[in-house]
């Protein structure tokens, strides 16, 4: 046996994986269903480095250097559960399974409590940066046993992003910590692309510019706090230029995002363990809203329209537009890590949320310049109740709050939806408050259906006797 390592699932992204890892001179065993795709890469990457190719999967095993370590990148869901069947009998304890597909913290807690109790270690490992990512160097958030991250770590720091010498790879915590924050990563993913969409509609509506002239606006803002990979690649997407019709891409293109699930995911957990990601649920919503073709049909035929918006100071406009961006944004990522933060302490995780911004600084789809902002709060105060509330952020959103105000008060007065916009201010204004206007929602609730409520005055909870003499009881 003479792999250091092995993939299998050999579709663009195992495959890049595995050429990530050979050319950084891990030599890697490979196997892939259909044999014709490991045939492939050998005959087309076999000079970038070592590789092992095998045929049957007991094979690709018998290759492996002890302890094994085997990559899984195939579909989530049922696919990587008969992998992991097929592959358990075949090992020995100590190896290590790692699935680097976009799988559900939930499964991979189960998968590593079934291959812990045969003595594997089972790696639930988020991997961001998309295909050119996988090979070139992308973010690589691993989960499972420590143990497991000595032989791995070494391997995946390797092949990581690096940003100022650092690889964008740590171990995250045990069982699903690395898929949970995998999770929250594409979380934000949504937040940001639906806060970039919004600010390029109201600059498209409020200036009445055309693509070409956007994506200058955006790559003017990609020099400034809002660098990012996400606003860079806007700044191309809204230049380019469609071949068949000679009109801007973004015009040919049906407007109906999609998404494979894992903002849903995102929200679905939020929802229980009770974190207000409303950023992210705006962004996931907005999605759905779009696909909604007839009901949007309907909606157009039956309910007038009376979208537009005026505009006098066009400078001034783009500014605040930026502003809002940025201070949507800061709410978004605050969002986000709260629901690490969450998430950590529900599952005893213990996810150092410094060092999750820190990796996501290169090679994932969320790289942004300030993330080292987040990386510096965090190492200010490890238990930071709020990135908000940091005061490099407090003091950014607190330069941008007018301007976000007068955003979000002119999309709504011109008919221009920014739901992720508008519900950010929203969370930053009601975070402040005091008091909100829960307490009446309190009173409600021990109205029709005595469910008590807590005084600001005293401890205890209480009712009031509301069918009767209206007198106080303690509960
Ligand atoms: C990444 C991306 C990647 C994938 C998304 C797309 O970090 O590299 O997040 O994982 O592109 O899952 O998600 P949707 O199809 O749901 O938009």
């Amino acid at each position: 046996a003479t792999a250091d390592i092995g993939v299998t699932g050999l579709a663009v992204m195992g495959r890049n994986l595995a050429r990530n890892l050979a050319r950084h001179g891990h030599v890697v065993a490979l196997h892939n269903r259909s044999v014709q795709r490991t045939r492939s890469l050998v005959a087309e990457h076999g000079d970038e480095g070592t590789f092992v190719a095998s045929e049957s999967l007991a094979e690709f095993v018998g290759s492996l250097k002890s302890p094994r370590a085997v990559i899984v990148m195939v579909k989530a869901g049922e696919p990587t559960d008969a992998v992991i069947e097929e592959l358990t009998p075949l090992l020995d304890e100590g190896d290590i399974v790692i699935d680097c597909g976009n799988a559900h913290f939930a499964d991979t807690r189960r998968r590593e409590a079934t291959l812990r109790e045969h003595g594997i270690h089972f790696v639930g490992c988020g991997v961001s940066g998309g295909e050119e990512g996988a090979l070139l160097g992308p973010s690589i958030m691993p989960g499972g046993s420590a143990q497991s991250y000595q032989k791995l770590g070494p391997i995946f720091e390797s092949i990581a992003a690096q940003v100022d010498g650092t690889p964008c790879c740590v171990h995250v915590g045990p069982d699903g910590a690395g898929h949970f924050v995998k999770m929250v990563h594409n979380g934000i993913e949504y937040a940001d692309m639906q806060l970039i969409a919004e600010a390029y509609d109201l600059l498209r509506a409020g200036l009445g510019a055309e693509p070409p002239e956007l994506a200058e606006i955006f790559r003017t803002w990609n020099s400034g706090d809002l660098e990012s990979f996400l606003i860079e690649i806007t700044a191309d997407v809204l230049a380019h230029v469609d071949d068949t019709t000679g009109k801007p891409f973004v015009d040919i293109v049906l407007d109906q995002a999609e998404q494979k699930g894992t903002g849903r995911w995102t929200v679905q957990t939020a929802l229980d363990l009770g974190v207000p990601i409303t950023g992210i649920a705006e962004a996931t919503f907005a999605r759905s809203l779009s696909g909604h073709a007839e009901q949007r049909s309907a909606a157009r035929a039956a309910l007038s329209q009376e979208s537009g918006i005026q505009v006098d100071d066009r400078e001034q406009f783009i500014e605040d537009v930026r502003r809002a961006l940025y201070a949507s944004k800061v709410v978004a990522y605050a969002q986000g890590f709260d629901l690490i933060t969450a998430g950590s302490a529900e599952y005893g995780w213990d996810v150092d949320r410094g060092a999750m911004a820190t990796i996501w600084r290169g090679g994932c789809i969320i790289r942004a310049r300030f993330l080292d902002r987040i990386r510096e709060a965090y190492d200010a105060d490890p238990d930071l109740p709020s990135l908000l509330v940091a005061p490099y952020f407090a003091d950014a959103v607190r330069a941008g709050v007018q301007s976000w105000r007068r955003v979000v008060a002119t999309a709504a007065l011109g008919g221009i939806p920014t739901p992720a916009f508008s519900s950010s201010l929203a969370y930053y204004d009601a975070l402040r408050r005091l008091p909100l206007p829960a307490a009446l929602i309190q009173g409600l609730r021990d109205n029709f259906g005595a469910h008590t409520y807590r005084r600001t005055d005293r401890d205890g909870s209480f009712h009031v006797q509301w069918a009767g003499d209206k007198a106080e009881h303690p509960a």
